[in-house]
């Protein structure tokens, strides 16, 4: 089962096994992760689910798609080469910064 770890803004961490095929929003949302709001119930409309995937775990994630480009593009958040929204990463053993 893919192990993710959450680390919100004020450091706090937050490490859940996540059954395959949930995305990393949708289990946030279910634990009560702090940080990943998910408005749009993962349909790419809010960004309210952003996080950083970290660096060296980028290639265990799926390629950007263009509607996840562009919805990103509209955040007010710094954008790193490395922003990803929760709700497409279907994690295999990532790290996301909520
Ligand atoms: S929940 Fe809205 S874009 Fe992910």
């Amino acid at each position: 089962m893919p192990r993710v770890t959450y680390i919100a803004q004020d450091g706090k961490e937050t490490t859940l096994d996540i059954a395959e095929g949930t995305t990393v929003m949708q289990a946030a949302v279910y634990s009560g992760v702090d940080g990943i709001v998910a408005e749009c119930g993962g349909s790419c409309m809010c960004a309210t689910c952003h996080v950083y995937v970290r660096e060296d775990q980028l290639a265990q994630t799926p390629a950007m798609q263009a509607d996840e480009d562009a919805m990103l593009e509209g955040t007010a958040s710094p954008r790193p080469d490395w922003p990803r929204s929760s709700s497409r990463r279907r994690p295999g053993s990532t790290v996301a910064d909520a």
